[in-house]
């Protein structure tokens, strides 16, 4: 029975590679027909191409076999829905991505424009390519697949959002709302990154966010700094005093209660990080380019990315910024301050922790006001659990490499949300590469892990379907 099974796995797959042979050139041709439209969520102006871009993922998924698919609308961008037929004797697995993209800008360090798609060197650039259009596609091209090849061996749902990059605001609410049309048994994304080039990884934990403004008000209006200054608060300096503050020469963050709910590492997890081959000189000189890596005391740099909580100042401005000098005292200074979490962190107690914290640093002199962005928990499971067993197998076929256990450092706050409301496991297969250049120019995604991703997908699904806890 068993020699069967293999033998009509292998048949399945010869028809499934030619098929995909076939069909490569038009799926990266339909990548391309996503790329060429500016869903950039966190920009007003944007607001007809984001409606666009989810048409056009319909589109696809129609074309995919998947008939009952729509834009249904929220308070912001538009979320596409999608289901296939379905069957009551298959396992049912939601697939989650988003069709936003980062804004371009500094649009003139592109090497070719961030919306006009190029292939160069076996890959495809363009903002979104990695972050998330190129990624959530495999799983739609998976589908079309194998539905034109009646082999489809789950019931699929998609639920592909557009507001990932400002902090999916409407999501959290239309997922509470819409819990029995997402009814499930797993949830599968791929936003995230592969270990390395032909390394797969099997994602294990994401660290959480909490964001937050700053704003120092000192005079009600700017001042001469001949006249005024020695005498008057400044805001930049003082905003500059409380950030430094924040953290000691260890790189500890010293905000009273930030680490109360830090769950440690295990021993057992930091001797399996300590065994991948993670080459930190290649790290700090190829990927990031700095004179020295820095961080906390006490752990390593995987440790720092991927399991302990930071705070960081993503921008920061007031006063004179002009050409030359002017000599003046601001009236306001600002600051946009995240720190990224890990289990069991809470992001608004973390804010309330911040706020209060920042408040006392400040002289008695200026007006603090600080207000929350948005934010999300860390999230964890088992890399052990069946589910993700069945990931590392579908894995491993398609990049014909062992998966490494890891956890990352990025943050999809909806993925908690998703297995809470719905109470399943998520799996996180990540086709990105650290080096694609997410949120910055010349982002750019490998094709050759467009095409494997889609058969892993293909693979994920087998395998889904196969699995003893999902048998109806
Ligand atoms: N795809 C990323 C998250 C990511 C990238 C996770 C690489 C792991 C590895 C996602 O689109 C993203 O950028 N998320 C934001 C969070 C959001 C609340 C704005 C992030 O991590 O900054
Ligand atoms: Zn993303």
């Amino acid at each position: 029975m068993e020699r069967i099974n293999q033998l009509e796995g292998l048949v399945y797959m010869t028809e499934i590679n030619a098929y995909l042979e076939k069909n490569a050139a038009k799926f990266e041709e339909d990548l391309k027909v996503l790329l060429r439209i500016p869903s950039v969520s966190t920009d007003e102006s944007h607001k007809q191409d984001m409606l666009l871009c989810a048409q056009e993922v319909v589109r696809q998924l129609n074309e995919a076999g998947i008939a009952k698919a729509e834009v249904m609308p929220t308070p912001g961008h538009p979320i596409v829905y999608a289901e296939s037929e379905f069957k009551p004797d298959r396992p049912t697995v939601l697939v989650y991505g988003h069709y936003d993209v980062q804004p371009e800008d500094p649009v003139e360090e592109w090497e070719t424009p961030p919306f006009e798609p190029t292939i160069r060197d076996g890959k495809i650039y363009g903002r979104g390519t990695s972050d998330d259009k190129g990624q959530f596609i495999i799983h739609v091209k998976a589908a079309k697949t194998l539905n034109d090849l009646h082999m489809l061996p789950v019931n699929l749902k998609f639920c592909l959002e557009g507001e990932e990059e400002c902090g999916s605001p409407s999501l959290e609410q239309w997922i509470i709302d819409h819990a029995d049309l997402l009814k499930a048994d797993v949830l599968v994304i791929s936003d995230t990154t592969m270990y390395a080039p032909g390394k797969p990884s099997l994602l294990y934990g994401l660290r959480g966010l909490s964001y937050v403004e700053v704003e120092v008000k000192g005079g009600d209006g700017d001042m001469h700094s001949g006249m005024f200054g020695g005498a008057v608060p400044n805001p930049i300096n003082e905003l500059c005093r409380i950030i430094a503050a924040l953290k000691d020469d260890k790189g500890h963050i010293t905000i009273p209660g930030f680490y109360d709910k830090v769950r440690p590492l295990q021993d057992s997890e930091r001797q399996e990080w300590a065994q991948l081959d993670f080459d930190e000189e290649d790290f700090r000189q190829n990927v990031v380019g700095a004179k020295a890596l820095c961080g906390e005391e006490g752990f390593t740099c995987i440790e720092r990315r991927w399991a302990r909580p930071t705070l960081d100042v993503n921008g920061i401005w007031g006063g004179f910024t002009g050409e030359g000098a002017k000599t003046v005292i601001p009236a306001r200074a600002y600051a946009k301050i995240s720190c990224r979490l890990v289990p069991d962190q809470d992001d608004r107690e973390i804010a309330d922790l911040l706020e209060k914290e920042i408040k006392r640093l400040a002289d008695p002199s200026v007006e603090v006001k600080v207000t929350f962005h948005h934010g999300g928990s860390a999230w964890m499971t088992s890399p052990d659990a069946p589910v993700m067993q069945a990931a590392s197998r579908a894995a491993q076929k398609a990049w014909n490499a062992t998966p490494a256990r890891v956890r990352e450092g990025g943050s999809i706050p909806i993925v908690a949300t998703f297995t809470s409301v719905l109470q399943i496991p998520a799996i996180l297969m990540g086709i990105g590469l650290e080096d694609e250049q997410i949120h910055a120019p010349n982002e750019h995604l490998s094709l050759e892990n467009f095409h494997a991703g889609i058969k892993a997908s293909i693979y994920l699904m087998q395998e889904l379907a196969e699995l003893p806890e999902f048998k109806r």
